[in-house]
């Protein structure tokens, strides 16, 4: 029986390993992670992550052939291959401080690996890494073999959250670089067998091991850049009278461009995208390519715009102060059907609405009041961490509550904003919310969920991204 030991018990490791024993009943998987609380989630009928599918996945397999466990140096000396799929973060000192990819997690997982292993073993990267991390790692478990040979693998993670499981049960591809050798060879071939059982033949990929950890960067810098693409032209459909959506639809219509990835928001979040292309802007930097690193950069300031005219927006609609006035924040999750929120905009517009002393009621369905208020008592970039080296739970803060449900949260309030796709806030009851709201009642919807013509007729100021403006917007210009 092949044995499968997975390093990080995260929102890549549990979901693609769940689907891993799932789908090879003859392989014995187990998920480990230095976390007691985020392994105890897992043994529990409360999984530490919302996922669709997940519940039932794990519920499935779960105590058959897929443990989760604390005992890393048990499970990894047992395993032939070991997926490492801890947290790779933006460094926050030192040298590459804000961009570079800070390995900490990884090499003390390369450390241990070498430390406890007894038997050969297939080493896989599943975090998603700078390009010739392989190597890297390679030198670590090779300096420290005591004879044991080591195959190091980069099979990065394509999944997006909140369609993981579907992502993962139906790939558009599973990419696999390994060293070009025989034995480099051998261990691409032992992968690819586990990923045979559920996934067509060609839609595994194999390349080499630098081409494998720069497509995965590539890749979410290519949709991080469709994003930050329409958002540009929503700023400029808003100045012009034209409709992003009408727009986006006519240019997702060229198959050149395709229609996916062209929802103007109030920007891109999750763990990803930010990370991914700073790491990029890094490594060409590195390189003494300055021309490709400002080219990337450009598509976290595009971002970082969206956000920021949102909220300028927000205050100058409302004559220029949100100060003491209750605005309502209805989605704080980086995007639909998940409880995720690192890097969510929702994170960005409250610190700008409580920088202009608004305070604020936040409801989402999935996201918990510790985590929002933990959240926006963090620094940039310090979220990317194991949980128990995170700050403490804060004091909650006094301009932030957290409400039950959309109702409550807008409740007396001036203005709403939804920064979180949700589906039940298309559904929601506006009349009744506008009753209960202070007048003039603002929407700014930062997802396009609502129909702004049919909550105008209702009475509301609506502020929609990249639809024509009111008349009462038009009277008073943001600053962009
Ligand atoms: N979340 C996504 O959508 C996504 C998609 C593709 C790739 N990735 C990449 O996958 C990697 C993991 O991301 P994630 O979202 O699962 O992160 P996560 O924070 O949810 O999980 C990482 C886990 O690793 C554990 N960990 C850290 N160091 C450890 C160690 N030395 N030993 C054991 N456990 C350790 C942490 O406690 C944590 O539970 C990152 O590199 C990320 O960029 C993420």
């Amino acid at each position: 029986m092949v044995k499968i030991c997975c390093i990080g018990a995260g929102y890549v490791g549990g979901p693609t390993m769940a689907v891993i024993a799932l789908k090879c009943p003859s392989v014995e998987v187990v998920v480990v992670d230095i976390s007691v609380n985020r392994i105890a989630a897992w043994n529990s009928d409360q999984l530490p992550i919302y996922e669709p599918g997940l519940d039932d996945a794990v519920k499935q397999c779960r105590g058959k052939n897929l443990l989760f466990s604390t005992d890393i140096e048990k499970h990894v000396s047992e395993a032939d291959i070991v997926f490492v799929s801890v947290n790779t973060p933006t460094k926050t000192r030192g040298l590459g401080a804000g961009k570079a990819s800070d390995l900490t997690y990884w090499e003390s997982a390369a450390r241990m690996i070498a430390e406890v292993s007894k038997s050969d073993k297939i080493v896989v990267e599943k975090s998603t890494v700078p390009v010739r991390t392989a190597e890297a790692i390679e030198k670590i478990l090779t300096h420290n073999s005591k004879g044991i040979n080591y195959q190091i693998l980069s099979n990065p993670e394509f999944l997006a959250e909140g369609t993981a499981m579907q992502d993962l049960f139906n790939p558009d591809r599973v990419l696999i670089g390994g060293r070009e050798t025989p034995e480099g060879r051998k261990a691409v071939q032992a992968l690819k067998d586990v990923y045979a059982h559920w996934v067509p033949e060609d839609r595994i990929l194999t390349t080499d091991l630098w081409s494998a950890e720069l497509s995965k960067l590539a890749a979410n810098a290519f949709l991080a850049q469709r994003i930050s693409s329409i958002n540009a032209i929503s700023a400029l459909c808003e100045a012009t009278g034209a409709n992003v959506s009408e727009v986006a639809y006519a240019v997702g219509k060229d198959s050149r461009v395709g229609p996916k990835f062209l929802n103007a928001s109030v920007g891109f979040g999750g763990s990803s995208f930010q990370k991914d292309i700073l790491n990029l802007v890094y490594i060409s930097e590195c390189n003494g390519l300055s021309a490709v690193a400002n080219y990337w950069y450009q598509v976290i300031q595009m971002n970082d715009y969206q956000k920021n005219r949102f909220v300028n927006r927000v205050v100058a609609s409302m004559f220029n102060t949100v100060s003491g006035k209750k605005i309502a924040v209805l989605g704080f999750a980086f995007k639909k059907d998940t409880g995720d929120t690192r890097e969510t905009p929702a994170v960005d517009v409250c610190k700008g609405l409580l920088r202009d002393k608004a305070t604020i009621s936040i409801y989402d369905p999935q996201v918990t009041e510790d985590q929002i208020q933990r959240d926006l008592a963090t620094n940039k970039f310090y979220w990317d961490r194991p949980v128990h080296l995170q700050p403490m739970s804060p004091t909650a803060m006094k301009q932030v509550s957290i409400a039950w449900d959309a109702y409550e949260a807008a409740k007396g309030a001036h203005g709403v904003c939804i920064l979180t796709e949700w589906d039940e806030f298309k559904e929601l009851d506006y009349r009744r919310i506008y009753n209960d709201m202070q007048k003039p009642a603002f929407v700014f919807d930062g997802r396009n969920v609502v129909d702004p013509e049919k909550l105008r007729a209702i009475g509301f100021i609506v502020y929609a991204i990249g639809k024509p403006l009111d008349s009462w917007l038009k009277n008073m210009p943001a600053v962009a």
